[in-house]
């Protein structure tokens, strides 16, 4: 299969600003949270990447992540990563997923996402594991303890960073795009709160 292997960024790049944990005081918030960020222009949200009305995904030519959001609270997420298995290091794992939905910043500093249940979808392709490949749905409150956009001089271009409220860091991610590309922030499928048929 493939190499686990994401865009690094270079040792010797300089980035200014960089953020304190939960700090969203005006001198770090250095643009707005809207756009569409990606770990590299491979993988964006909106387009094709995923169709959850009839279950397809349109499988990007690298590896990578993606989010948008918008300053109206609404955002959109797309993975296409691999995770190596430690005890059976030819079992490697990848995993395509997408979902949207409202996004809430925390007074802590921390930020939710809480997607539309129905909407989400995720496919697992595992050489080791008795069912694979079927697509299924997806819909995973996230919660990230910290997230921070900082200027990164050798790119000269926005750069967020997004991480987990277990520590793990997300890869770090660009602005492509603003306004964002995004999929209708709305409930694409099934019913919505309302209990209204999309
Ligand atoms: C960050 O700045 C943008 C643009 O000025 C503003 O819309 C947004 O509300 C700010 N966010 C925070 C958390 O201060
Ligand atoms: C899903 O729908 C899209 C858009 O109509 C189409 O391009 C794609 O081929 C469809 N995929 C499957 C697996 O039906
Ligand atoms: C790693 O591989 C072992 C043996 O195939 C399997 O039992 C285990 O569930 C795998 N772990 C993960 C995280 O996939
Ligand atoms: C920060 O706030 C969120 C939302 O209220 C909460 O889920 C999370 O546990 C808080 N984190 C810490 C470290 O208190
Ligand atoms: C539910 O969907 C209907 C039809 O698309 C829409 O008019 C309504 O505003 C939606 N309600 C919510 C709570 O999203």
């Amino acid at each position: 299969m493939f190499p686990v292997k994401f865009l690094l960024v270079a040792a010797a790049a300089l980035f200014q600003g960089a953020r304190a944990q939960g700090d969203l005081s005006d001198t770090n918030n250095i643009t707005s949270l809207q756009g569409t960020w990606s770990s590299n222009s491979h993988v964006e949200t909106g387009g094709t990447f995923c169709n959850p009305a009839n279950y397809s995904f349109t499988y990007p030519a690298t590896t990578g992540i993606s989010y948008s959001f918008t300053d109206t609270g609404f955002f959109e997420e797309a993975q296409y990563r691999f995770t190596s298995n430690a005890t059976n290091p030819t079992c490697i794992t990848a995993y395509i997923l997408w979902q949207h939905g409202k996004y809430q910043l925390n007074d802590n500093g921390s930020m939710t996402l809480y997607p539309f249940p129905s909407d989400g979808r995720i496919q697992v392709q595992d050489p080791c594991a008795a069912v694979t490949n079927l697509i299924t749905e997806y819909n995973q409150q996230t919660l990230y303890a910290d997230w921070g956009i900082t200027m990164d001089s050798t790119r000269k271009n926005y750069k967020m960073q997004l991480n987990r409220f277990d520590g793990a860091k997300m890869p770090p991610m660009w602005l492509m795009a603003n306004p964002p590309n995004m999929l209708p922030t709305q409930y694409l499928t099934g019913v919505n709160a309302s209990g209204q048929a999309a």
